[in-house]
């Protein structure tokens, strides 16, 4: 009979988390961390499979880390049982800390690759791309991300709630941080690689689940490169985000926001593109005469009523200012995302953006009544106020301009 030897677990380490530049553990290419809570189900098969595919492109040069959090499941113990049939994994078990994003970092201190690289343990990211971001960073980006937006991309099966949710929390993080959500299309994925250097001598001091917000906020990254991937449904398990999950997100916006570091990165890092800015002026002060032309053709000739003639007019002024930026002021970005359904996306995520802006300049034009502002005055400001949503919001989410090349 033989007896199963209880496997050695990696110690977490304690202190600030900070990554160093050199790894006093056993040096190899590429380190993969695998955060698990009540995984017990999936660890196994994730484990084979990432297995099998870094076997054959970078045999023993790669290592597997689950970073467990002493889940009630006994996740670590069904992974430290694995070690013997799979030489390159090691596992941390730890009880003195919990978080999805300290995890991730905990697991990075004690890898030795020159790349280091987060997937999560409930198999919805696709491993199948796991290579193509490995060849990313290998080619020289220091950061390569797996984007449920861009092509070959997206989420299963998604209800309206959740899309809604996600895309709001981008939303708002694209007006508080701008220079470091604006950088990706895909800020919330917490599936992609880094090059050690690039996080290596800060210290981070991520919240919550949001572990990529920390390595664009305070990391050294200057080349990024993006992988479409489509974010698979749950098999195994349940998720463990709740609404302190969307709590602790508003508290990490803030806080880096807040941190010197991540003050002096984003705004070294943030160049607003002012040629595209003037552009999207040009295109936006045509749609005013478009607006009043047709408003005055509906209204002289077809006799229209006034809210219709409004509501018809400021949609023609819509659609001639979606063809121009479309060809001119995001043209560039445009020629990447040919098709008649591409285009039919990026003019209905316009309009809605327009709408939101709509709402945005009534709510504007209230407060600034409310601080006693001049009416004229504070719908000039709120015109100002607008234009910058427009245009900012457009750039990142209809044609999404980002820092990828
Ligand atoms: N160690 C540890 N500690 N792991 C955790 C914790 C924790 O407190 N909470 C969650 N995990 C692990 C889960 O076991 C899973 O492997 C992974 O982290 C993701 O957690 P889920 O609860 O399944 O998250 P999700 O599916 O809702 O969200 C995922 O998808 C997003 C897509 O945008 C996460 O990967 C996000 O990071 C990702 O951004
Ligand atoms: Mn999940």
């Amino acid at each position: 009979m033989s007896i199963i030897e209880p496997q050695p677990l990696v110690n977490p380490p304690t202190g600030p988390l900070f990554v160093s530049h050199v790894s006093h553990f056993s040096p190899c290419r590429f380190s993969l961390v695998i955060p698990t809570y009540n995984e017990r189900r999936n660890i196994g098969k994730i484990v084979e499979v990432l297995t099998r595919i870094l076997d054959k492109s970078l045999p023993g040069d790669y290592e597997l880390i689950v970073v467990d959090d002493d889940s009630p499941d006994g996740t670590w113990e069904v992974a430290a049982a694995l070690i013997p049939n799979y030489p390159q994994l090691r596992v941390m078990r730890r009880q003195q800390e919990r978080g999805l994003s300290s995890a991730v970092v905990r697991g990075w201190q004690v890898a030795g690759g020159d790349f280091l690289g987060v997937i999560d343990g409930d198999l919805q990211h696709p491993p199948e791309i796991l290579l193509q971001l490995l060849r990313a960073v290998e080619e020289g980006a220091d950061l390569a991300v797996a984007s449920r937006h861009v092509d070959g991309g997206g989420v299963s099966r998604w209800s309206f709630i959740r899309r809604f949710l996600s895309r709001g929390a981008q939303l708002l993080g694209l007006v508080m941080l701008p220079g470091v959500l604006g950088r990706v299309s895909d800020p919330m994925s917490g599936y992609f690689v880094v090059s050690r250097c690039a996080i290596a001598g800060t210290t981070m001091h991520p919240v919550g689940y949001k572990i990529l917000l920390e390595v664009l906020g305070r990391g050294k990254i200057r080349e990024i490169s993006e992988v479409g991937y489509v974010f698979c449904e749950r098999c195994e398990g349940e998720s463990k985000v709740t609404w302190r999950h969307y709590l602790d997100y508003l508290r990490h916006l803030w806080r880096l926001r807040n941190s010197t570091e991540g003050k002096l990165g984003w705004w070294n890092k943030f160049n607003f593109p002012w040629q595209r800015f003037f552009r999207f002026g040009v295109v936006g002060f045509s749609g005013v005469f478009v607006d009043l032309a047709v408003f005055h053709f509906l209204r002289r000739e077809l006799e229209l009523g006034l809210t219709r003639s409004t509501i018809l007019s400021a949609e023609v002024a819509i659609i001639n200012n979606f063809l121009w930026n479309d060809i001119w002021t995001f043209g560039d970005a445009s020629r990447y995302q040919r098709g008649k359904r591409q285009r039919l996306r990026r003019f209905l995520k316009f309009n809605l953006v327009c709408l939101g802006g709509v709402v945005l300049q009534a709510l504007l034009v209230f407060g600034f009544d409310k601080l006693g502002l001049n009416d004229y005055l504070a719908k000039l400001l709120a015109i100002a106020v607008v234009t910058l949503w427009n245009f900012w919001i457009n750039l990142k989410l209809s044609w999404r301009v980002t820092d990828v090349k």
